[in-house]
């Protein structure tokens, strides 16, 4: 457990401090009740699913963050599956409900600095975390280490600007929570961690902001 908070992630601090029965609440609270929830959570998860069927079965996975393990049915079908989150309590939960197979690695770790070595995996997956680092810093810097630990995948979702929901709140004044990258912004600051794009989905964003996106090392 981290003593303290370590991260040069502003948005990580309160993630440490989530109570047990928070990280338990985590899922149902975003991806059941509103139909919105459920569809992204489906979306999320045929991206995986696909992502799977790219690097078989033989491949070795890392899911970071893991939170609770929402992707753990798919990516522990694989020969070797590491999941890293900052948060202890998000870890509990996904050990609680799956417990950890002989494939399956939970490290409490910080994605700026992952404790995993060079090219040791096929595909760092990245969901739902960039739309959190608030600057192009530390964006950039996250997506280095993903490709430091990849050698031959990254797949990641963001926030796509360039979408109806995004400018809809601009034009009515309204605080825009997250950090919202246009698709061809971030495709630059991946080609500084070596990381060329192969895929985005949806190919235009109309009203949802969500993007997913996958790169391979150059
Ligand atoms: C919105 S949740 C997404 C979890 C999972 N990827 C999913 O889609 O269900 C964000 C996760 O990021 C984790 N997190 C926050 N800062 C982190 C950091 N610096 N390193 C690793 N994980 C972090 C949180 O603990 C939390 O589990």
């Amino acid at each position: 457990m981290f003593e303290e908070n370590t991260c040069e992630i502003e948005y990580s601090a309160g993630w440490a401090k989530k109570t047990i029965e928070q990280a338990r609440n985590y899922e149902s609270d975003r991806y059941s009740k509103p139909a919105r929830g459920r569809r992204l959570d489906r979306k999320d998860k045929a991206f995986a699913q696909k992502l799977y069927g790219m690097v078989g079965r033989d491949a070795h996975i890392v899911d970071v963050p893991c939170g609770s393990g929402r992707f753990f049915e798919i990516f522990s079908k694989a020969a070797k599956l590491t999941m890293v989150d900052y948060s202890e309590s998000m870890l509990k939960v996904a050990e609680e409900r799956y417990g950890i197979p002989e494939n399956v690695k939970m490290l409490q770790g910080d994605i700026v600095s992952l404790p995993l070595s060079d090219n040791s995996a096929d595909l760092c997956f990245c969901m739902r975390f960039f739309h959190h680092p608030d600057n192009d810093k530390v964006t950039l810097k996250v997506l280095k280490e993903l490709s430091r630990v990849s050698r031959k995948y990254v797949a990641l979702s963001f926030y796509n600007r360039n979408c109806l929901r995004y400018y809809r709140k601009k034009l009515r004044g309204k605080r825009i929570r997250g950090y919202y990258l246009s698709f061809s912004h971030l495709v630059e600051l991946a080609r500084q961690a070596d990381l060329e794009i192969i895929e985005k989905r949806p190919k235009i964003n109309f009203v949802e902001q969500q993007c997913l996106v996958i790169f391979k090392k150059a």
